[in-house]
């Protein structure tokens, strides 16, 4: 099998299946490291942290799930730029032995508990008010980081210059949606598709919000299996295998599951032949250990996919 590592962040996947669909796949990553803030994370992140530092603000305030790998990278983003930071979690007991938290509470991140039924209040406009004016030293970032100031950083990113000439397909996974918006306002000559990992009815008309002038995206929604989060042992399969074949980490919540969906558009012959796609890895790595320590992946397993390509 031939493996062309370029020095800079893409890497052509060469698979016999790909070939012979006649379309090149190359896949992007911020970094080789695996750090919380690889991927989308540190994009989203950027105007955020630009802003708060202009408002004066102490710190950012954001929520997540216990394991969000959203939560992760904004401790370690708002530690290195001398910000406090705040994560509401939605969970009823905090489990400090949760890797993800633990992370987060050795950035010096402060995390409060917040119920299901409250965090389903999280994009409520007068749930926010209130909450601004219990917090008024911090920014609050929306869930995953997606808002008009993340997708203005996502957008900065062109993936269409590959080492072997431009692409006509952005692929990405798709959660809180602002990525994908990102990704189209940024990449206006692409087609950008997200694919969905998580069942949200309102995902089109958020993304569709932040990206009103644009109709080149579109999210593929037949790849979420039984939703966010969960993944079958076919799937799993599917990252080990990757990482056998191209020493390059996917977990099975976000990028594994994107990949796993474009390796099946391709095999459909969903791209015209000679087409090129760019994937982008959006990072997510600091997941695996949570995924272990729920006992979704075995030590075996996590050993696999954590090892450095
Ligand atoms: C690893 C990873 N990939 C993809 C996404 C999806 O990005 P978005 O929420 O902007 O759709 C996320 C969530 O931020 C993520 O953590």
């Amino acid at each position: 099998m031939m493996i062309k590592k370029p020095a800079n962040n893409w890497q052509q996947i060469w698979e016999p299946s790909i070939d012979q669909h006649q379309v090149g796949l190359w896949l992007y990553q911020t970094t080789q490291a695996a750090n919380a803030l690889c991927g989308n994370k540190g994009l989203k992140l950027h105007y955020p942290l630009k802003v708060a530092l202009q408002q004066g603000k102490k710190g950012i305030l954001t929520f997540g799930g216990a394991f969000s790998n959203h939560l992760a990278a904004s401790a370690i983003a708002c530690q290195q730029h001398q910000l406090l930071s705040i994560g509401l979690v939605r969970t009823d007991q905090l489990d400090t032995e949760n890797p993800t938290l633990k992370h987060c509470l050795a950035s010096g991140m402060q995390l409060v508990p917040i119920s299901r039924t409250d965090y389903r209040l999280r994009s409520n406009p007068a749930w926010l008010a209130q909450l601004q004016q219990q917090y008024p030293d911090f920014l609050i970032v929306p869930e995953g980081g997606s808002s008009m100031l993340g997708v203005q950083g996502v957008s900065e990113l062109d993936l269409t210059k590959t080492p072997h000439g431009n692409s006509q397909f952005i692929v990405t996974a798709t959660g809180s949606g602002g990525t994908l918006a990102g990704l189209a306002l940024g990449n206006p000559d692409a087609q950008v598709l997200g694919i969905a990992v998580v069942k949200d009815l309102s995902l089109p008309a958020r993304i569709t919000q932040w990206c009103p002038q644009t109709n080149n995206w579109q999210l593929i929604t037949g790849y979420t299996g039984k939703g966010y989060g969960r993944f079958d042992a076919q799937l799993l399969e599917f990252c080990l295998d990757f990482k056998q074949r191209h020493q390059i980490t996917l977990e099975p919540i976000y990028t594994g599951k994107a990949m796993s969906a474009l390796y099946q558009l391709i095999a459909q012959g969903a791209f015209p032949k000679g087409s090129s796609i760019s994937f982008f890895h959006t990072g997510g790595l600091q997941g695996l250990a949570g995924l272990r320590y729920r006992g979704s992946l075995t030590e075996a397993d996590y050993q696999i996919l954590a090892a450095q390509g």
